[in-house]
């Protein structure tokens, strides 16, 4: 695990789209895995911002999907991605896949995503960013380190986290569809970011606490190639 602590987030982000920049640029990446939150925001900006001629050729997974809102929903991971990673980066719709989470598929949901990654010959570099919680993906604590895609109910913290983007924490689901942390421990690189005094205990129990249900993060110390960019704040705890 590899930890690098930048002045702020513009800074991380910047580094973390040279990184990105330099594998496109030696034919090493075509599949793309992408997360929503604001963390990967300040990377998504500097990618977009000079974009690579390879960028809009990737393939992109995102990592979860919110169960019982219509893709429509503006706060639908479906939606965010669209918004934040799909259009900036001028991606083609029909290489972007985010999890199906129709309430009348569900069952199969989880085999048919992790189906879909497989064929595209698996996630080259997966960005993530981390919970207050630890969680990677919506991978809450105690989920297993070699879960795969699947539903799962979300923590109450979680929950309340990301009533930001509602209008009442009433409002944010119960379950999602999330990549496991198998799935995310299968991608070749692994790039995460963290930002702000909120995210510090987590990175630390990432990082340094032992390898836990506990803290899912903290399962990136088994991955081979993982980078953690963080600001000040989020390292303040290391
Ligand atoms: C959500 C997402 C995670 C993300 C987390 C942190 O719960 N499912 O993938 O890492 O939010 O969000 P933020 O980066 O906004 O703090």
């Amino acid at each position: 695990m590899q930890v690098v602590i930048f002045a702020d987030a513009q800074a991380a982000g910047a580094y973390g789209a040279g990184l990105i920049n330099d594998r496109l640029e030696r034919g090493a990446l075509n599949v793309l895995g992408v997360a929503t939150g604001s963390s990967p925001v300040p990377l998504y900006q500097a990618l977009a911002a000079d974009p690579h001629p390879r960028l809009t050729g990737l393939t992109a997974f995102a990592l979860d999907e919110y169960v019982g809102l219509p893709k429509e929903h503006p706060e639908s991971y479906d939606s965010v991605i669209d918004r934040k990673v799909r259009r900036p980066l001028g991606l083609d719709p029909a290489r972007v896949h985010v999890p199906d989470a129709d309430p009348e598929r569900l069952e199969t949901a989880g085999e048919r995503y992790e189906q879909r990654i497989a064929e595209a010959g698996g996630v080259d570099l997966q960005i993530l960013g981390i919970g207050a919680t630890g969680h990677i993906g919506f991978n809450e604590p105690t989920s297993s380190l070699a879960s795969r895609t699947r539903l799962k109910t979300l923590a109450p913290a979680t929950r309340a986290d990301n009533a930001r983007f509602f209008d009442s924490e009433d409002e944010v689901p119960v379950h999602c569809i999330t990549q496991g942390i198998g799935t995310i421990l299968d991608a070749g690189e692994v790039l995460l970011l963290a930002q702000g005094e909120q995210k510090a205990r987590a990175v630390a129990q990432a990082v340094e606490g032992p390898i836990s249900s506990m803290c899912p993060a903290s399962a990136l110390q088994l991955h081979r190639k993982a980078t953690l960019l963080l600001d000040e704040a989020a390292a303040s705890q290391l």
